[in-house]
């Protein structure tokens, strides 16, 4: 992937840095024109830990000026989502309360958009936004898996196992979408979309890199995981339907009936096998959880408003 355009002076001046490999006028970054600016330089200082940039140096990947831009944007950002979360629940089972956490909360529906009255331009739009995450889909809780105890660790493991394909390259659920892009004439380049994320794409994609990249965020990586999960089953039934009902390709299709059976089973290990078995050796990560699980929640809501906001005007 190519470096993305800026969208404001911060991104601008962070990704002249980072293609030119002259970073030490970052120690004045100018101020970010706003949090979309924010969040897309924030997302490239993230892609170095990925797959990064045909044209930035791998060099750069721990250069000191840019993780110190990085540094500022990640702080302004935790802030940002520990102001918006709710209180949360604290009495009671852990897995029967986070599931009835998740169950009670409501948001806008973009699967039950697609399944019901969705154009098909309109869930194109949606597939190019998901290809930002899809195509390294499951990365970020790789991050976690070090940090971990001996018990959490294996049960981590488990669910990525099932992500990347059981061990077979064809099956990384990462592929699977590929394959459905490719086949339903999109590109299928990892980050080939990203110049038209919108705010809400890259907020949800920041916070997954954010928890995993962040040893101490670790109980938030796995809550947003375990949050993820819960409500992926149902949507990705109601995704199926849609693009069945309107003639997409049978891969596009199998990728989201691929979720149905799947997720309901990482739901289960992500709630009760994962969070569980980490609370109960380290309680005092109780809110980090839920604040992984709110996040997960609200910046697709966010996303969601965004969109049917959009379609329907
Ligand atoms: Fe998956
Ligand atoms: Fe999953």
């Amino acid at each position: 992937m190519l470096s993305p355009q800026g969208r404001g002076a911060l991104s601008e001046a962070v990704l002249e840095s980072m293609r030119s490999g002259k970073t030490s006028h970052l120690v004045d970054a100018p101020e970010p024109d706003g949090a979309e600016d924010a969040q897309l330089a924030l997302w490239v200082l993230y892609e170095q830990h990925y797959r990064g940039f045909e044209d930035v140096s791998g060099e750069l990947e721990w250069d000191p000026h840019l993780i110190s831009v990085r540094r500022g944007l990640e702080q302004d950002f935790e802030r940002t989502l520990r102001a918006r979360m709710p209180e949360v629940p604290r009495e009671g089972d852990f897995a029967e309360t986070f599931f009835a956490f998740v169950a009670e909360h409501d948001g806008p529906s973009l699967a039950t958009h697609v399944q019901r009255k969705a154009t098909e331009d309109q869930v194109r739009e949606l597939l190019r936004h998901r290809s930002i995450y899809h195509l390294k889909e499951s990365d970020h809780t790789t991050w976690v898996i070090p940090r971990l105890s001996d018990r959490v660790k294996a049960a981590v493991m488990e669910l990525q196992f099932d992500e990347y394909g059981d061990g077979d390259p064809n099956r990384l659920h990462a592929h699977l979408f590929r394959r459905g892009l490719a086949d339903s004439g999109l590109d299928s380049g990892y980050g080939a979309y990203i110049d038209e994320a919108p705010l809400e794409v890259l907020e949800e994609n920041n916070a997954m890199s954010l928890f995993g990249l962040n040893r101490r965020l670790r109980a938030a990586s796995l809550g947003f995981l375990a949050a993820f999960e819960a409500t992926s089953s149902g949507p990705s039934r109601r995704m199926a339907g849609g693009l069945e009902r309107l003639g997409f390709p049978a891969s596009m299709i199998g990728y989201y009936t691929e979720h149905v059976e799947a997720d309901a089973v990482h739901e289960q290990l992500a709630v009760r096998t994962i969070c569980g078995a980490l609370l109960e050796e380290e309680p005092e990560l109780h809110d980090d959880v839920y604040l992984g699980a709110w996040t997960s929640l609200d910046l697709e809501d966010r996303y969601a408003a965004r969109m049917l906001k959009q379609w329907a005007a």
